[in-house]
């Protein structure tokens, strides 16, 4: 099965410390040499090569000051992947982190969590008292992000680092180049940095065994909604949704309409299709991408249309609100969208979501606002039936959603 692999993060037998001295031994050319024929990508959504981001900083540094960050702030509320392995793990965080220093020269990192984690804090301060001793050179720090989603995109957290509001702000130059206080920074998942010293310890060969060839190791995904055992998982990346929902306890077809995959701006697949394999290509081209890896079983009883309103109702709320496509998109289409639900649709409504999804895909500073389109563009397309049963035949299709003249005598009728 795809998760009894040698490469399970959260139980890996490993004195992590011993990889730290061993990877200060290669050097850093080396050491970026392991590192790139491992194929280790992002697992923080992107799937950016991690050797690439260590070599551009390594260079950009030449020697001078730069930065580590593990970014272990979980923005997406329904996937708490950084905690479950700072609950379990911590020790591999900072050894992690530890080695990425080592590879561009970096005397200073920071781990930068969620004010809620409070647990997660109180295991990654235990950690770090124990390795502060051996860690040499390096001071490592714990970082408070500000709650909320936009949190934990990288332009944003420099932003927080420095003390500012959460925005984003252009790229390029990219962090790797000039990230914290103009400095070379290399902010990279915590879960990423998990995997090096596994990498340091058995090498790039066996990194590969597991996964795939464009992305080999195992990821954690979090599986919610309905399904019998929502939770937490360790896969190898390559295996199917379908594949992930049974590890989750499964899901009778019967209670399954949508695959909401990749977080609060992922897309909404159908859920027929299961078979859809886990990684950042294939879910890409299906429409959605891996982003906070979270995979949402949506149940019948649910109107995409409204659910589709109430994701653009939630980023409207957290854009940070920097650029124009992303604070006036999210909230347009949200009022599009409410209006649809509320039996105030037009045909004219679809074309005109469809030229937002595009704005926002086209013209948004960051992530955030980029990868929202998905929701429009998968629900339009998978449940064209759900947005038509509203617009043409001017009825919900599960029966939930209620008219705007009932909802306005509703509200009216409140005491
Ligand atoms: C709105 C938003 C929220 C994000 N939240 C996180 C997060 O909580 N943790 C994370 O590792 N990356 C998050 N990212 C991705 C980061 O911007 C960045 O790409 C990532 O930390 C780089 O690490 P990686 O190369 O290991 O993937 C977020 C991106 C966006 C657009």
């Amino acid at each position: 099965m795809p998760t009894s692999t040698p490469y399970r993060i959260l139980d890996t037998p490993i004195t992590a410390a011993h990889e730290r001295d061993r990877a200060r031994a290669m050097g850093p050319e080396q050491l970026i040499a392991l590192i790139e024929a491992s194929g280790l990508r992002g697992r923080g959504g992107g799937g950016f090569p991690l050797a690439r981001k260590l070599a551009t900083a390594r260079a950009a540094a030449g020697g001078g000051s730069s930065y580590v960050v593990a970014n272990a702030y979980d923005a997406d509320p329904g996937s708490p992947l950084s905690r479950t392995i700072l609950l379990a793990r911590p020790d591999l965080v900072i050894e992690g982190l530890a080695i990425a220093a080592s590879a561009i020269g970096a005397t200073s990192g920071y781990i930068y969590l969620h004010p809620e984690a409070a647990a997660a804090r109180a295991s990654v301060e235990r950690a770090l008292a124990s390795a502060r001793s051996s860690l040499g050179d390096l001071v490592v720090e714990i970082a408070l992000g500000p709650g909320g989603f936009m949190g934990g995109e990288e332009s944003a957290l420099l932003a927080v680092l420095e003390s500012r509001r959460a925005m984003a702000r252009q790229r390029p130059p990219y962090p790797a180049t000039q990230g914290l206080l103009l400095r070379p920074t290399v902010i990279s998942s915590a879960e990423t940095l998990a995997a090096l010293p596994l990498i340091v310890r058995d090498g790039a060969e066996a990194f590969r065994r597991v996964g795939t060839a464009a992305t080999p190791g195992t990821k954690l995904v979090s599986v919610t909604g309905a399904v019998g055992s929502p939770g937490v998982y360790e896969v190898a990346f390559g295996v199917t949704v379908g594949e992930i929902l049974e590890h989750a306890g499964g899901s009778p077809a019967a209670t399954m309409k949508g695959l909401h995959i990749g977080g609060p701006t992922g897309g909404i697949l159908n859920a027929t299709r299961t078979g859809v394999v886990f990684d950042y290509e294939t879910l890409k081209a299906a429409g959605t991408h891996l982003g906070s890896a979270q995979i949402r079983v949506i149940g019948p009883d649910v109107c995409i249309v409204n659910e589709a309103a109430h994701l653009f109702d939630y980023l409207a709320k957290e854009t940070c609100g920097i650029c124009v496509p992303c604070r006036v998109g999210t909230k347009r289409v949200e009022g599009i969208l409410e209006g649809i639900y509320s039996d105030l649709g037009r045909a004219d409504d679809l074309p005109w979501l469809g030229e937002l999804a595009d704005h926002l895909d086209r013209f948004s500073l960051c992530g955030f606002g980029i990868t929202s389109a998905s929701i429009l563009r998968t629900t339009m397309s998978e449940f064209a039936g759900d947005y038509a049963s509203h617009i043409t035949d001017h009825r919900c299709p599960t029966g939930t959603c209620a008219p705007a003249r009932s909802r306005r005598y509703e509200t009216m009728a409140q005491p």
